[in-house]
């Protein structure tokens, strides 16, 4: 049965609309949030207010560029969670409204099965079973993916997320929000190995990046006493050492993964997964252990609709709709 799919993406600080016809992505319009970042992170009220100015706006745009009118969608897609309580209610209610107006079925998507379905957009595709690191602003995951609808978290973190750690690390060097994707331009400069910072020793698949955040403190607390220009002059070297630091972590948990399972089919996916330093180390460790790895294109790493619709195609095919009852679930969990 063909499909055509409207997708929309509300969980956090990006309002996105994507159109998806038989699993081909034809539209992806991302509106990003400029707002949050002289307050050092995201704002939920904030975020809700702007994603309610951009939805109707984006989602014309979305439907624009896929040529499509809104009476020949088949479906209506939406982020049910996880993020934040304001703005998933904001993408949730104009799905909702919309899919009544036009007398259509929704899907419900999970935010985090989506981030590792946008592999499938495009080739080359993972094969089942694989392993996914899934990577953002507010998760660490290592995920056992069975199939494109069955998946099992085998390892997380037990504190803050890896983009987190990014995030909170350059904040303390002085770096305007959200500071990841700096960190992985000054540190492209720099020597991973000029700084080292303590690694954590949590047990299993799971990861720990509090320690790391807290000696990342001390450490620009003690040097800046002795030279206040400490930050300034070492930027470069900083960021290198401090990304090297987080993607060791990442990449030994990973190994360990695919080393107690037994798969070499390994994908990273989420906002992280953009870093280039991440991008590079997994590579290289794919070639000694002969792996086949899977990153996705830039604009499917951070937060974007077209993976919602991905998602959504594949519920549709397996007839999984919900009713227009559903409400948003910020905690919702793989
Ligand atoms: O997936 P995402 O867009 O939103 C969430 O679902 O959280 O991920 C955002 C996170 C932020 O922490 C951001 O700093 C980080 O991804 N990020 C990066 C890079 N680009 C985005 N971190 C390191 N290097 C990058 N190039
Ligand atoms: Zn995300």
């Amino acid at each position: 049965m063909s499909s055509k799919i409207l997708a929309i993406e509300s969980s956090c600080d990006e309002t996105s609309a994507s159109v998806i016809s038989n699993g081909k992505i034809l539209s992806n319009i991302v509106a990003n949030q400029e707002i949050h970042s002289k307050y050092g992170g995201v704002i939920p009220e904030l975020a809700s207010r702007a994603h309610q100015q951009n939805i109707v706006l984006v989602t014309k745009i979305a439907l624009e560029k896929a040529n499509i009118n809104k009476k020949q969608l088949n479906a209506l897609a939406f982020t049910r969670g996880p993020g934040l309580l304001g703005p998933l209610l904001v993408g949730i209610s104009f799905s909702k409204a919309m899919a009544l107006s036009l007398n259509i079925p929704l899907i419900d998507v999970n935010h985090m099965q989506a981030h590792i379905l946008a592999h499938f957009i495009d080739d080359p595709k993972p094969n089942f079973p694989f392993l996914c690191l899934t990577v953002s602003g507010g998760h660490t995951q290592i995920v056992l993916v069975k199939s494109a609808l069955q998946m099992e978290v085998i390892g997380e973190t037990q504190d803050d997320a890896a983009g987190e750690a990014f995030d909170k690390a350059a904040k303390l060097m002085g770096l305007p929000y959200p500071g990841g994707h700096l960190i992985d331009k000054y540190g492209q400069e720099g020597n991973p190995l000029a700084f080292k910072f303590p690694e954590s020793a949590m047990q299993g698949l799971n990861f720990s990046f509090s320690g790391f955040k807290t000696s990342v403190l001390y450490f620009l607390r003690d040097e800046t006493e002795k030279n206040p220009n400490f930050v300034r002059d070492n930027l470069q070297d900083l960021c290198a050492s401090v990304q090297h630091a987080i993607v060791g972590m990442l990449l030994a948990k990973l190994k360990r993964a695919s080393r107690e399972t037994g798969i070499n089919e390994i994908a990273i996916a989420g906002g992280v997964s953009a870093n280039s330093y991440l991008r590079k180390r997994l590579q290289e460790a794919g070639e000694k252990l002969r792996w086949n790895t899977y990153i996705p294109q830039f604009e499917y790493c951070t937060d974007n609709a077209a993976m919602i619709a991905m998602a959504a195609h594949f519920k549709f095919e397996a007839g999984e709709f919900c009713g227009h009852e559903v409400g948003p679930l910020p905690r919702l969990a793989i």
